[in-house]
């Protein structure tokens, strides 16, 4: 197994869990590389079911090394609870590295992203509310606070101060919150110091000695295309790029190390949080999938809003990422389906359009233009090879793989790992 990148092709939430989990197995090096806790995938093998926000999947398998890059923001509260967890159920996090140049969401971040959001009224992004956006935001002025400065109190104490001064003005005068206990908060920090010092390595270094050694190596996307922050329907989107190019800013490693980039897809779409979405569905169909797929978040437990599948931002995503594969998940949420519909083109401003229209009004504004195709239904949960997939199916996957302009290498058939076809 070559250095693969796995990437959200939609809106995030596409099922990169299970596939990362299931390639994780001939990984030697499982990656994250941007976003933070705001991200959430529920893996499952035979230790149970677990949650994951930032440790990567990787890390259930001790012959792997987990790796949090140096463009993930980490929150050390959220960090330490998920290590106690794993640690507390008998898997060992020896494995897992930090880099020193990861950017810690601090308490004001966390406060700054509710109270903007709850300032924004109808205009909120939806966030997640973890601090994700604020702690970017300091990253880019250069008043972030980083994994290293953690090991060296009087840097802390110095960066926080410093930061601490606008911050509170801005809560106390803007937006009226009370910041007396704000710098204890932030010193609480410290008292994890110690016990997260062994993790803090030259992560940079670690993975340019793995791919140098032919090792494998996987790196695991959060969020998705259509939330990045420069390819996605911003500003509804988070703040962070999990498009696949991030993969070696976010980690350190140049781009002739990656071999392959394989996108996530549903068979269908889903989004949580505010901004547009062309094929949502609004009526029972749109409910029948939110039932059938248990769409609801596993980081907020949000509704998840449904709809088809829509081929014209996922063409766009195999571009932006430069795909090498497809792999598509869910398939079996659409068995009951008499007819499937897939979005083919969009109609904005008495324009008809193929690619994504490249004037966020004209998105917004955009109708989708479906194709029908035939349901199948069956339940597929036990098909395992392409060619016992029922005609229907492999024509709605062709179609898409068509469309997309990028073969389907990965076929997800149910939440259980054994429930997959692999097409390579
Ligand atoms: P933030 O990342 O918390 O700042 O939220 C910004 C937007 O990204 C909101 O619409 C969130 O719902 C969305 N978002 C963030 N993380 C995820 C995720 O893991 N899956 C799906 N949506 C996400």
């Amino acid at each position: 197994m070559p250095v693969t990148v796995i990437v959200g092709a939609q809106w995030g939430d596409e099922g990169k869990g299970k596939v990362v989990d299931l390639l994780g197995d001939e990984a030697q090096v499982v990656v994250r590389y941007q976003g933070g806790n705001n991200a959430g995938h529920t893996i499952e093998n035979e230790r149970g079911r677990f949650a994951l926000h930032l440790v990567p999947s990787g890390i259930c398998n001790p012959d792997t090394t987990a790796i949090i890059g140096n463009g993930v923001v980490i929150d050390p509260s959220a960090l330490r609870a998920e290590i106690d967890e794993l640690e507390s159920r008998g898997v060992s996090t020896a494995n897992l590295k930090i880099s020193g140049n990861a950017h810690l969401i601090m308490p004001y971040h966390i406060l700054l992203d509710k109270v903007r959001e709850m300032s924004l009224g109808n205009k909120k992004i939806g966030t997640t509310r973890r601090g994700i956006g604020p702690a970017y935001a300091d990253k880019a002025a250069r008043v972030g606070i980083r994994m290293q400065d953690l090991l060296d109190e009087k840097i802390f104490h110095q960066k926080v101060q410093a930061a601490m001064r606008s911050k509170s003005d801005i809560l106390r005068l803007v937006y009226d919150q009370n910041v007396a206990g704000l710098e204890v908060e932030c010193d609480r920090y410290l008292q994890m110091a110690e016990t997260l010092r062994p993790y803090i390595a030259d992560t940079s270094l670690l993975l340019w000695q793995a791919v140098a050694a032919g090792r494998s190596v996987l790196f695991e996307g959060a969020q998705g295309t259509m939330l990045d922050i420069d390819h996605g329907t911003y500003p509804f989107v988070t703040s962070s790029n999990p498009v696949a190019g991030f993969a070696c800013v976010g980690s350190g490693i140049g781009p002739t190390a990656i071999d392959e980039v394989w996108g996530i897809c549903k068979a269908y779409c889903t989004r949580v949080g505010e901004g547009p979405f062309p094929t949502e569905l609004l009526d029972d169909t749109g409910r029948r999938l939110r039932d059938v797929g248990h769409e609801y978040g596993t980081t907020t437990g949000r509704e998840r809003r449904c709809g088809w599948l829509d081929l014209v931002a996922l063409r766009y995503a195999v571009r932006v990422n430069g795909m090498t594969g497809l792999c598509i998940t869910k398939l079996d949420v659409l068995n009951d389906l008499d007819e499937i519909e897939v979005c083919t083109g969009y109609v904005s401003g008495g324009q008809s359009y193929d690619e994504m229209p490249p004037h966020q009004s004209d998105f917004h504004h955009a109708q989708p233009l479906y194709q029908s195709l035939p349901g199948w239904k069956a339940d597929i949960s036990g098909v395992r090879r392409w060619e016992d997939l029922p005609a229907e199916a492999r024509g709605y996957l062709d179609f898409v793989a068509e469309s997309a302009g990028c073969p389907v290498v990965l076929v997800s058939v149910g939440p259980r790992r054994e429930e997959t076809v692999r097409v390579r």
